[in-house]
């Protein structure tokens, strides 16, 4: 079924991309870029609630940008570029603001985490809270509703974020006549959990990622660091326990993951062999992947010139759009 819908996300570059970004986002991106329109752009504007060391965002910018470029997007059907080189967002996001409920703002998950973290510490509820934090989702409307997307793929965690673009949205028409579409939400199906080398949830949080675009020398090292229990090669062991097969299973053919969840039932596959064996795959799927970034990031003047370019048709999107907002908002000449 051919169909013209926009798909659109957005990443913020707020530190280095690891396995679990690739399994829960990125690759199924990549998915629907080859057969979607598909927006893809780095959220430097909303890293800024949690990183403020500049170089860092630009540095994080371009890993992030050469990862797109580097792992199978087709770049015929994607539109890729920097939140901040389309200044019309944040003009958007300012008047999006005079019709967006407070209400709405204090629900939101990740200021209600902040304040319920605060009050459980016995500290003041908005302690530490900065209204870029507060005002997230608002920016997020923005994003979202500037060029005209019609879904949103996100995890069950930004479910909630995309509802308000659609409310948000939704208040806006009702005042001043159809112009946004109403975003959906599409919930990525579940990637499950994706275990980090100490077994919790890969989270840099946790410092327990694998990069995705680790050297191999570095992949196998933190591969040999995954945690494992105890038990001898003989003894049989449940797959779904062990994050060595949770890991593996994302990489290797059906076919593939089923025999090596045989072996660690049957036992008589140590824990050594079962690592040496995911790194193997590992390797041979993200190489060629890596070899393209270190290509680009060691080529800069080539991300440069990507990344202006899609600012180029991201801003014309823009000049489409703002025109009828002011319009509508400020009684300005289209
Ligand atoms: N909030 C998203 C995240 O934390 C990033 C993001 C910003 C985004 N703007 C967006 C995602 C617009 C989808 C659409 O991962």
């Amino acid at each position: 079924m051919a169909n013209n819908k926009i798909f659109l996300s957005g990443i913020k570059p707020t530190g280095t991309v690891h396995l679990g970004n690739y399994i829960g986002m990125l690759s199924q991106m990549r998915d629907i870029s080859r057969e979607h329109k598909t927006i893809m752009f780095i959220a430097d504007l909303h890293a800024l609630n949690i990183i403020r060391d500049a170089a860092a965002v630009r540095e994080h910018t371009y890993e992030i940008a050469a990862i797109i470029m580097s792992i199978g997007f087709n770049m015929d059907n994607v539109l890729m570029f920097r939140q901040s080189d389309v200044p019309a967002v944040c003009e958007l996001s300012t008047m999006l603001t005079n019709v967006t409920p407070k209400g709405l703002m204090d629900r939101a998950h990740s200021y209600k985490a902040a304040t319920d973290r605060n009050t459980a510490a016995g500290n003041d509820a908005d302690f530490g809270v900065n209204m870029g934090l507060y005002t997230y989702p608002i920016l997020m409307a923005a994003d979202i509703l500037l060029y005209g997307a019609d879904i949103v793929p996100v995890g069950a965690d930004q479910k909630q974020h995309v509802e308000f673009a659609r409310d948000i949205a939704g208040h806006f028409n009702t005042i001043y006549g159809n112009l946004f579409k109403l975003p959906e939400a599409q919930i990525m199906p579940d990637a499950g959990i994706i275990p980090g080398l100490d077994g919790r949830k890969m989270s840099k949080s946790y410092d327990n990622v694998i990069p995705l675009m680790a050297s191999s020398a570095e992949l196998k090292k933190r591969i040999m660091r995954i945690i494992t229990d105890s038990k001898t090669p003989d003894e049989p062991k449940n797959p779904d326990e062990s994050t060595i097969f949770m890991l593996y299973r994302h990489f290797a053919t059906p076919e593939e993951s089923a025999d090596f969840a045989e072996k660690f039932r049957a036992g008589g596959m140590g824990y050594g062999d079962a690592k040496k064996i995911l790194f193997e795959k590992l390797d041979s799927v993200l190489a060629p992947m890596r070899e393209r970034y270190e290509y680009l990031m060691a080529h800069r003047t080539e991300l440069d010139a990507a990344l202006a370019n899609g600012a180029d048709v991201a801003r014309k999107i823009a000049n489409k759009t703002m025109p009828n907002v002011r319009h509508v908002m400020l009684g300005t000449k289209k």
